[in-house]
């Protein structure tokens, strides 16, 4: 499918002076290194909008520090409190759903869409509505309504920029004027906590085990996603709704030093790959400077200090996140939204001590058994199929919740709020 993933009209970087930044989830861990780089360039960077969802200390900080025109809390019983703590600093303050959605489209060179799960898929939408660049981190978006969002951009001449570290690396290395030299994409992945466990191992793994990612420092539902390998399976989606590639050419590596991002195979046998230090602010850096480059204060690669990298085939036996996610994409339609609103409800019963971690993906698989797929051409019946997996998800896990783990049950919960939590 093609997308307008580059366009010759981009208002690029330093060429027009300062360029102005919305960060749709600037409390989280993406909006956290999108803020250290912009704050680091405070004189080519100008924020327009922060959004976040509860946790309104933090975006009272980051808006006291860096003077956004707008702030806006998801929750409108934030609201007195985000306006008491703006108040003389000249940042306008708003709240609720459709506050976050009229932020999107404010007037942006670049809207960051660093917001977790399905609830960031209606302001993403604006942006593109309104023509917006968009540094996509957030991926469940494409996964739950990618035909629906890439038409749209095609439409409004929107220019959608991976932000994720393999779709960002793919980008980078993918001919877009001649895809048909593209033989295959390969998709790197860590491999997660348990890369070595077997699946009696991971039966009874607790939230803080499966939180604690060896390479990345991200944010709760993406570091769960990483463990049962589910984040490799939307990634999947991810890319074949980004790039121009059929779905059987779409590989999963395991690669535990997460130096190769990931890599684009050509007919004549070149494979062309983009290295560097697993940090976000490399691919947010390449998005907020795109087309041109900037500087990004990022270890240096030094590959002879780390002296090898390794591969290894992904194991769909110990991973069926993996395979069913590959089933869902094969499956077409609705499937990949059913798949994502199922695991977003079953990684925050996990993260709440109410199932154990093998759960997630039976709860996903039943979830996919038991509903219909349909073809949606909306974002009304996208959000309609995605309420009924919900529905069904949850019974799924009710149904669960009494055979959890004794390692996960009775602790208290994680001090973070799930953000995919209150969305069920
Ligand atoms: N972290 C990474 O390194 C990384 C890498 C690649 C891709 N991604 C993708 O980027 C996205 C963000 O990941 P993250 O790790 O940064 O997540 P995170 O740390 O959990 O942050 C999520 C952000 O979204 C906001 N949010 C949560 N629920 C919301 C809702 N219902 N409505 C509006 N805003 C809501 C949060 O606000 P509060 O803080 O107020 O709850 C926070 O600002 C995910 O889709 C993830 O897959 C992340």
């Amino acid at each position: 499918m093609p997308v307008p993933l580059r366009t010759a009209s981009h208002p690029g970087g330093a060429a027009r002076g300062m360029r102005r930044v919305t960060v749709l989830g600037s409390t989280g861990s993406v909006g956290d290194s999108t803020l250290d780089l912009i704050g680091r360039n405070r004189g080519t960077y100008r924020l327009v909008a922060l959004t976040a969802f509860r946790n309104v200390e933090k975006l009272i900080a980051q808006a006291l520090d860096l003077r956004p025109e707008l702030a806006v809390i998801g929750d409108p019983d934030l609201h007195d409190r985000l306006a008491e703590g703006l108040r003389g600093s000249g940042v306008r303050s708003d709240a609720g759903a459709s506050a976050l959605i009229a932020a999107a489209a404010e007037a942006a060179d670049l809207v960051v869409a660093g917001i977790v799960g399905a609830a960031g898929l209606a302001p993403t939408m604006e942006a593109v509505r309104n023509g917006r660049t968009v540094a996509l981190a957030n991926k469940e978006c494409l996964v739950c309504a990618g035909p629906l969002m890439t038409a749209l951009a095609a439409e409004r001449g929107a220019t959608l920029l991976p932000v994720d570290s393999e779709h960002n690396a793919i980008f980078q290395v993918f001919d877009h004027e001649r895809p048909e030299n593209v033989d295959r994409i390969v998709l790197t992945a860590s491999g997660g906590p348990f890369r070595r466990c077997s699946l009696a191992e991971m039966r009874d793994v607790t939230v803080e085990q499966a939180v604690n990612h060896p390479v990345w420092s991200m944010g709760d539902k993406i570091s769960i996603d990483s463990a049962t390998m589910m984040n490799k399976g939307l990634e999947l989606i991810e890319a074949h709704c980004l790039f121009p590639v059929a779905q059987d050419r779409i590989e999963v590596l395991i690669h535990p030093q997460s130096i190769v991002h990931s890599m684009v195979a050509y007919r004549d046998g070149s494979v062309l790959a983009q290295l560097g230090t697993p940090d976000m602010r490399t691919p947010i850096a390449f998005a907020l400077a795109w087309p041109e480059r900037m500087t990004a204060p990022v270890a240096p690669l030094d590959l002879a200090r780390i002296g090898s990298l390794t591969f290894e085939p992904a194991d769909e036996a110990r991973f069926p996140a993996l395979r069913l996610a590959r089933e869902a994409m094969a499956a077409g339609g609705t499937a990949p939204t059913i798949l994502n609103a199922a695991n977003e409800v079953a990684v925050a019963a996990f993260l709440a001590r109410r199932i154990g971690f093998l759960d997630i993906a039976a709860i996903v698989e039943e979830t996919l058994q038991r509903a219909e797929t349909i073809a949606a051409g909306s974002l009304e019946e996208v959000w309609a199929v995605d309420r009924r997996a919900r529905t069904l998800a949850t019974q799924a896990m009710l149904a669960r919740e009494g055979g959890q783990s004794g390692a996960a049950a009775g602790q208290p919960a994680p001090s973070r709020p799930s953000a995919v939590a209150s969305m069920s």
